[in-house]
């Protein structure tokens, strides 16, 4: 596990932006995150696109999750939420940016089939991660199997409260259910890049870099993988023990090396 340290947010939303394109310009397979995090990485993106930087023309794109039972064309839907926060605005195709259908008739089936989706296509190359207050990735909330696949999960209520703020903060208005790429799922992708940023999320990532392996934190399974990039602001490392060892460790990293 790699751990960059930044000074704030919006050096959070370059850096991963530099990770992304440099998948990008390969034309590789991105997994897609919504939520807060990811938006200023999404911005600096297009931002790079507009000015002819960058291009998404060769890749296909998959997300992470989805809420069970919302309209497809409901504002809160992820399938609604990635294209505007990012994939409208660049030149991906849209028929290659696929989501879990939280529509079907039988959730359990297509979460089976988005699964196999994403086997066809060839697996993820790099998924673009945050974290949950509670330490859960995508949707896989404390006590996940560290070895799940897409499924539906029933959300935390400590989730449901985290994001009923993109429900005019009402809670009630919050599927409970999801479908979600499970940690297995992740592992599967070749890269992974975990971004947080805050206060808030320093417990969270202090038990997924320096705590056990353990389902009660699903972010702790990312140290079972061999290429993780993790990158933080300085509020969101307040309880890491190890500061100096990372950004020495980073700072003395070989440039041929890349993320
Ligand atoms: P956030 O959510 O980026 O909105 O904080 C992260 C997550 O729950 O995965």
């Amino acid at each position: 596990m790699e751990i960059i340290i930044v000074d704030n947010s919006d050096q959070v939303s370059t850096t991963a932006a530099d990770v992304i394109a440099a998948h990008a310009e390969l034309g590789h397979t991105l997994g897609l995150a919504t939520g807060s995090t990811p938006e200023g990485t999404y911005r600096e993106l297009i931002h790079r696109y507009r000015h002819g930087d960058l291009s998404f023309n060769r890749c296909t794109a998959f997300l992470l999750d989805e809420y069970v039972g919302l309209p497809k064309d409901h504002e809160q839907t992820y399938y609604c939420t990635i294209r505007r926060q990012l994939t409208s605005h660049i030149d991906i195709a849209d028929e290659r940016v696929h989501s879990p259908d939280g529509t079907a008739a039988h959730p359990g089936e297509a979460a089976e089939e988005y699964e196999r989706l994403i086997a066809r296509s060839g697996g993820i190359d790099v998924q673009i991660l945050g974290i949950g207050t509670d330490g859960h990735i995508g949707f896989n909330e404390p006590t996940s199997s560290l070895a799940s696949r897409t499924r539906i999960k029933t959300l935390h209520p400590d989730t449901v409260r985290d994001n009923a703020r993109f429900f005019e903060g009402d809670e009630s208005r919050v599927p409970h259910q999801v479908i979600t790429q499970g940690i297995g799922t992740i592992l599967d992708s070749r890269h992974l890049v975990m971004i947080a940023t805050g206060e808030s999320k320093a417990h969270a990532v202090r038990a997924m870099v320096e705590g056990p392996v353990s389902a009660m934190c699903p972010a702790s399974a990312l140290q079972l993988h061999q290429h993780v990039t993790v990158i933080l602001d300085r509020a969101a490392v307040a309880e890491l023990s190890n500061v100096d060892y990372y950004t020495y460790a980073f700072s003395h990293k070989p440039q041929w090396q890349g993320f």
